[in-house]
């Protein structure tokens, strides 16, 4: 079978609309060492924070922005906190993939009725600012999507938060939006967390691409992109596939300890100055070998930008139907190889750089062979 690119019907009425992703919160060790990171490497801004100075005293989180990206970092200060179990399980990694909604108790109330499992009831926070409504769902693994209404709320991010600057001078690196969360499950579920982003969050199935579609000489994965209406919202999801050696899939559920979020896209409208800041604070990035810039443009055709400073920085260049689109693979952002990021610049293609995946796993598999995990 072949990539197959579904026609999007979109629903008529959706009952269930998302107005983008509200934030992704992961839960860390070190919520403090992890804030400063995302400010020096990724040109982060902190924005708000809550603590033993705001009253809370068994969770800290630190809250980052970029465009209209929101990261949350959560830490556990005491032993017995399931935050601090999630941790212990999985390493620090993707909690909340929180969806911004005009509704919050409906979105709920229609997600259980379509067979969605509760993560937590519907409940309101409020402060001087306002409120803010919020209620979750269960996706994959532990990971929950939650729902935050905040149309009555004008705070720095949720009652609870106190606002916070960063310390330190931050320079945004042209970081603009999420383009979309990448989810890895185990063997044989893709099409079960599919079937429940159509049927319970009426998202439509955008994209298949088999075994032969992702697979290296000793690897191989499956993957189908999943889209809300609107298209705000997009989440690929991977299963591994029969190769001759362990997948990258593989290789995170043992670290993970089970399903969870493999990578998050975001969106810069300049790769190149994006990238050349990032290398320059020092974030690691996945290695394809030179000759891939021999041919590409054979692949590609015609592109704005010079190849030769694509080569030095190494990002990846691929064309479906609509455009072409610029993209480059961080390696994981801690030490279990685990999460990592995707840094894209799209140029029309709406597509997810499917020509680029041999070389990438390539990449990928060179690094496991690093761990000894391959
Ligand atoms: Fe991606």
């Amino acid at each position: 079978m072949d990539t197959i690119i579904q026609e999007k019907k979109g629903l008529q009425t959706d009952e269930l609309p998302l107005l983008g992703t509200d934030h992704i919160e992961f839960y860390v060790g070190n919520a403090k060492q992890s804030a400063h990171y995302y400010q020096t490497a990724f040109g982060y801004e902190l924005v708000a924070y809550k603590g033993l100075e705001t009253g809370s005293k068994d969770l800290c989180s630190y809250v980052l922005q970029q465009g209209k990206i929101r990261l949350v970092l959560t830490t556990a200060m005491i032993p017995n906190h399931p935050v601090a179990e999630h941790v212990m399980k999985h390493g620090d990694g993707v909690k909340v993939l929180a969806l911004w909604v005009d509704d919050a108790a409906k979105s709920y109330e229609v997600a259980l009725s379509r067979g969605a499992v509760s993560a937590q009831a519907p409940f309101t926070l409020s402060d001087e600012h306002g409120e803010v409504k919020m209620a979750s769902i269960c996706t994959y693994g532990d990971t929950i999507h939650t729902f935050v209404e905040r149309k009555n709320y004008s705070g720095a991010f949720l009652p609870g938060f106190m606002k916070k600057e960063s310390l330190m001078e931050v320079k945004p690196i042209g970081l603009k939006y999420v383009d979309h969360c990448v989810g890895n499950v185990g063997w044989g579920k893709m099409n079960d967390w599919v079937e429940f982003y159509q049927k319970v969050m009426g998202f439509d199935l955008l994209i298949t691409f088999d075994d032969k579609d992702i697979s290296t000489e000793y690897t191989a994965l499956m993957s189908k992109v999943v889209s809300n209406g609107n298209g705000y919202v997009k989440f690929p999801i991977n299963e591994p596939a029969e190769g001759r050696k362990k997948s990258q899939i593989e290789e995170y559920l043992d670290f993970y300890g089970s399903a969870g979020v493999q990578h998050i896209a975001i969106a810069t409208d300049n790769i190149l100055e994006t990238v050349a800041q990032l290398r320059k604070n020092g974030v690691e990035f996945l290695h394809v070998p030179d000759n891939y810039y021999d041919t590409v443009l054979d692949r590609v055709g015609t592109i704005d930008e010079n190849l030769e400073d694509l080569k030095a920085l190494n990002i990846l260049i691929d064309r479906d139907d609509e455009g072409y689109l610029l993209q480059i693979f961080t390696k994981p952002v801690q030490d279990r190889p685990t999460v990592f990021y995707e840094i894209i610049q799209r140029k029309g293609a709406l597509s997810f750089g499917k020509g680029n995946f041999k070389a990438l796993f390539e990449a990928i598999e060179r690094e496991q062979e690093l761990r000894g995990t391959l």
